[in-house]
């Protein structure tokens, strides 16, 4: 089986030049998708389908996590999400569903971000993986990395984990950020740590997990045929849930111990770490009260480089060093950037329309 891993190189010149590679890639890739998706057509990378609201973040810590100046107990934060689809214009379609959070009222400025995706591990674990992917999406009416999925089986149980089809409402699912960050907290012991949420009311189930005709098939996102669900159904559940009631999730950590020599494979976020070994701990409780407009959704931006001092990134030394995910994602702020002042100078993107223009690519 292809998997697209290599060990490091150990002479320090092979190390050198690994690392000038993954600085070259991460930037060229970040400036490609800044002129062709931020500059040009005002779009995200991936998950433009999306709605925003904003509520609070309150601290409720598990006693047992290790203390960080930033997590301090009983403290309230403004909160921004967006909850968005990657990546067709279609609510009905089988996706990957996120919940992105901002410990901030800016759009973009904030002392804490996380992406967090449906199912907790991806369809790609490296840098070279991503762009392998990248390169064989070949979209057309809604099916797409049929190739890449044949070439790599793991991609595909990926997909199978965190593709989602007619959930009925973002409130019931549970979204991770299966990469792993930094925690080095008051006592400066290096530590790892992944994130997820879930709905606040523990007795929920997740709607949408996938079923066999798509678990076969995950390339197929199509809509089913038939479909009565609009193109913007999800979207405009969360709109009407909120009018009535807010939606609250719990924000959880994962966290072990760094190791001398480290598997490297902890760093692999195709694989879980055993929740029995690393438990979920809640760090804090997520209230959404208001949904905010489709201007507004779009101006928020949230980066892997809005986190506090010690829980960061960690650091990654070349394109198939697990870490080079997030290495990636943080030069690609620069497609952000690009977003927004597209947004300046074209105007805002306009809203995605109720017709019956299905398994879409393209806002139209
Ligand atoms: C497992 C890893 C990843 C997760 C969980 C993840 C998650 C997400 C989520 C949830 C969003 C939507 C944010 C929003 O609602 O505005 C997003 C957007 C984005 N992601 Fe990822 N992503 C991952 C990997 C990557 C990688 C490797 C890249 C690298 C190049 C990348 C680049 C981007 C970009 C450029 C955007 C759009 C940013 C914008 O214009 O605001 N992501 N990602």
């Amino acid at each position: 089986m292809k998997t697209i891993i290599r060990k490091p190189k150990k002479s320090t010149i092979g190390r050198l030049i690994d690392r000038i590679e993954l600085f070259f890639v991460a930037h060229l890739f970040g400036m490609a998708i800044a002129i062709t998706m931020g500059l040009m057509t005002r779009e995200r990378m991936s998950h433009n389908n999306g709605i925003a609201a904003k509520g609070t973040f309150t601290f409720d810590i598990d006693p047992t996590i290790p203390t960080h100046p930033f997590l301090q107990q009983g403290k309230v934060l403004p909160c921004q999400v967006r909850h968005a689809m990657a990546t067709f214009y279609d609510d009905a379609m089988a996706t990957i569903r996120s919940l992105s959070i901002k410990l901030s009222d800016q759009s973009f400025q904030s002392p804490f971000d996380m992406n967090l995706n449906t199912g907790s591990i991806t369809l790609f674990w490296n840098a070279a993986s991503f762009l392998k992917l990248a390169k064989m999406r070949r979209q057309k009416w809604g099916i797409e990395y049929q190739d890449y999925y044949k070439k790599y089986p793991i991609g595909k149980a990926g997909a199978i984990e965190t593709l989602r089809r007619n959930p009925t409402s973002f409130s019931n699912l549970t979204y991770y950020s299966k990469t792993p960050f930094n925690f080095i907290g008051d006592d400066g012991v290096q530590r790892y740590a992944k994130y997820r949420a879930i709905p606040f009311d523990l007795s929920v189930k997740e709607s949408g997990i996938i079923e066999e005709r798509d678990r076969l098939e995950p390339e197929n996102q199509r809509i089913i045929p038939g479909e009565t669900r609009n193109r913007n159904y999800l979207k405009n559940e969360l709109a009407d849930r909120l009018k009535n009631q807010p939606v609250k999730y719990w924000y959880q950590i994962q966290i072990r111990d760094a190791q001398e020599n480290e598997d490297q494979s902890i760093f692999n976020c195709c694989i879980d770490w055993d929740e029995n070994e690393f438990p979920w701990r809640n760090l804090g409780v997520i209230t959404l009260n208001e949904v905010l407009d489709w201007d507004s959704s779009n101006k928020l931006g949230f980066g892997v480089v809005n986190m506090p001092k010690g829980l960061g990134c960690i650091p990654a030394e070349s394109i198939y060093d697990y870490n080079s995910l997030n290495y990636m994602r943080a030069k690609t702020e620069i497609a952000r950037k690009a977003r927004l002042l597209a947004y300046k100078l074209f105007g805002m993107p306009k809203e995605i329309p109720e017709n019956e223009n299905r398994n879409s690519s393209t806002i139209e």
